[in-house]
């Protein structure tokens, strides 16, 4: 048994939480069941970010006290966290007072090291990122709310540990993931890094922890919230108490806080003498259609509104099997109704029906035994064993949505098992064979459910009850003789919403027409592209694999150019996409879009533009 400690950001408090928030903490709710479940002593750590202006100004808009503010935004993420069966060990609120204390705490050995300067400071900030940024981050046009101050202010000499940071993110391959991610902070850290500004004067903003060597002066937010993943081991100076659960094992994030979590976080520990994280995985983003699901953009998907309409498991599946970690994935309403209604109702939910009507009927509702075993148990049963050592494998890897499409594969194959033995022929003529039949595909179904149990942990275990198999042992191989739970259908079928049936209907129909209005080609999203890496296809001649930089999102297509040009011609150039087709799998990998290419009788040539920095999206003139 070992431990695992595993951690979620702590979000802002200043709105409700959204999809977004849900995500990573269903992903850390998965990661730690799996880990529980195969004997390791788990902590997972959620909670809030309850500082910093952002806080401040979303009390002020509401004319009541911050701390007012956050004792009533508090309750609504952790009722959230229990209506998703979030299993946390802990809920950290930077507010409380034990926090206080270890940032103090940290704050001052820092300072007593000689990391921390004073200075003033005239430059750019954005309050929305509530950091100062530099010239060429203001041109991005990411960043709002940028704003001209000067200050005086305490600097952390975040430079004096950049050699030292480089040398351990090479020495420790693992401790930025995925490996794209690593090569873009090692890519970030070639530039001399600056200091980092670690106050705010209270003059301008008092919402915050004090500076222990300074009361005119509060802590900057993220160095105040980072902390947080200490705070929660009982880390207290000079006490190494909290190394029970110190150094915390992953730290999930969005890759939104790539830089907080891999630049600033290990050099102010290294400041402070605290071990590193073992490691740091950031996710991609949930898109909502093309652009970035958030707060600010008002598009946000509200995880309760989902839940209430079809429930706490299938949302838990839908956002572990679509997001390949590590890449944007796209959030539709119709991808979650094609993905429940194949996968759950059809593939799960037609297996227990089928298994359970059976046992019901021809063998008094109690397991069947198992005879003799033929090829094709045989068969089903290498499946589940090897299974067995594949999936943790995948979990290990963090390629959760693989875990669940091998997992949903073997629930095909029982299916198709049950199609060639036809029990439902054999209890007319061959009850024995028929009962082996049974047993064998509703035992396969019990892995399968164990299995799928950290991600629906509700509607497995309904299941598991269905099939018979006792509370405290899912794990043992079903008995002969044991009864039949109550059945109840586990995954109802859900009807397409209306609204998205007529616009499919349009859609299909504008396709007939010869000449189309201009209306109809701006339904069309090209864009431009950058290729970031390519590969082939494995056992595919014709295809690679691309991924793209589009505008501020990364995106996965597969295209079928492989016998034109090669990966390395492709990596590098910009190119033309359609961006809004719908998501399509070719020969198992997901392609979220195509390039342009013109053809001739033997040749292809991709559509590439000559100047890389072009804006992303391409008009017609
Ligand atoms: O950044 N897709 O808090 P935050 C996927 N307080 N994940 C998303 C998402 C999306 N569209 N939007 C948000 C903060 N997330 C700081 C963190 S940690 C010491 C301090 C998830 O409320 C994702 O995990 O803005 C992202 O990193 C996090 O929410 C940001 O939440
Ligand atoms: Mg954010």
């Amino acid at each position: 048994m070992s431990k695992f400690y595993l951690t979620t950001p702590i979000y802002y408090v200043n709105d409700k939480p959204h999809i977004g928030h849900a995500y990573t903490t269903i992903l850390a709710d998965v990661l730690a069941r799996y880990h529980r479940d195969s004997g390791d002593e788990v902590f997972f750590l959620t909670g809030l970010d309850e500082h910093g202006q952002k806080v401040q100004q979303a009390a002020e808009e509401r004319g009541v006290d911050p701390q007012d503010h956050c004792d009533k935004m508090a309750p609504r993420f952790l009722k959230l966290w229990e209506k998703l069966h979030i299993s946390n060990d802990d809920f950290i609120r930077t507010t409380e007072k034990r926090h206080a204390k270890v940032v103090q705490g940290i704050l001052q050995t820092v300072y007593d090291n000689g990391d921390v300067y004073e200075n003033e400071y005239e430059g750019l900030y954005s309050v929305s990122e509530e950091r100062f940024i530099t010239d060429k981050e203001a041109e991005s046009g990411e960043f709002r709310d940028i704003k001209k101050l000067k200050e005086k202010n305490y600097f952390f000499k975040m430079s004096k540990y950049q050699d030292a940071l480089i040398d351990h993110i090479h020495a420790n391959p693992k401790f930025i993931q995925p490996d794209h991610r690593k090569n873009e902070v090692l890519g970030f850290l070639k530039q001399p890094l600056g200091d980092l500004c670690i106050s705010r004067p209270k003059s301008r903003l008092n919402w915050g922890i004090d500076l222990p060597f300074d009361k005119d002066y509060i802590t900057y937010v993220w160095f105040d919230a980072l902390i947080n993943y200490v705070t929660a081991t009982g880390f207290s100076v000079n006490d190494a108490g909290y190394e029970k659960w110190w150094p915390c094992e992953v730290h999930l994030i969005g890759k939104d806080i790539l830089t907080t979590h891999t630049v600033y976080w290990p050099t102010m520990l290294m400041s402070a003498g605290i071990p590193l994280p073992k490691s740091i995985f950031a996710h991609g983003w949930w898109l909502s259609g093309e652009s970035k699901m958030s707060k600010s953009l008002g598009n946000v998907v509200n995880p309760l509104d989902l839940i209430e309409e079809y429930g706490v498991d299938p949302v838990r599946y839908y956002l572990m099997r679509e997001m390949v970690l590590g890449q944007d994935a796209s959030f539709t309403l119709e991808s979650f109704v094609k993905r429940y209604n194949s996968d759950l109702a059809n593939d799960l939910g037609n297996l227990v029906g089928r298994v359970t009507t059976l046992i019901e009927r021809h063998f008094g509702g109690t397991i069947p035994a198992s005879g003799q075993l033929e090829d094709r148990e045989q068969e089903l049963r290498d499946m589940g064993e090897a299974l067995s050592t594949v999936i943790p494998d995948h979990i290990l890897s963090m390629r959760l949505s693989e875990a669940v499409e091998e997992t949903m594969q073997y629930v095909r194959a029982i299916n198709r098992y049950m199609e060639r033995t036809e029990p439902w022929k054999l209890v007319k003529n061959n009850l024995e064979r028929a009962g082996t039949v049974l047993y064998n595909a509703t035992e396969s179904l019990r892995q399968a459910l164990v299995l799928l149990r950290p991600i629906m942990p509700v509607r497995t275990e309904i299941v598991l009850k269905m099939i018979g198999a006792e509370f405290d042992k899912v794990r043992e191989p079903l008995e002969e003789g044991l009864p039949l739970g109550e059945f109840e259908i586990p995954f109802p079928k859900i009807e397409m919403p209306e609204a998205d049936k007529k616009e499919h209907q349009t859609e299909e129909m504008n396709m007939s027409d010869e000449k189309i209005a201009i209306e109809d080609f701006a339904k069309v999203d090209l864009r431009t592209a950058f290729v970031i890496a390519a590969e082939k296809v494995e056992g595919a001649d014709k295809l690679l694999k691309l991924q793209l930089q589009v505008g501020e999102e990364e995106r996965q297509i597969v295209a079928g150019i492989a016998e034109h040009y090669s990966p390395d011609e492709m990596v590098g150039r910009t190119i033309a996409i359609v961006a809004n087709l719908k998501p399509a799998v070719i020969r198992g990998v997901e392609s979220n879009g195509m390039l342009l290419a013109a053809s001739g009788d033997d040749s292809v040539v991709v559509v590439t533009l000559d100047d890389p920095e072009i804006g992303s999206g391409i008009r017609i003139s």
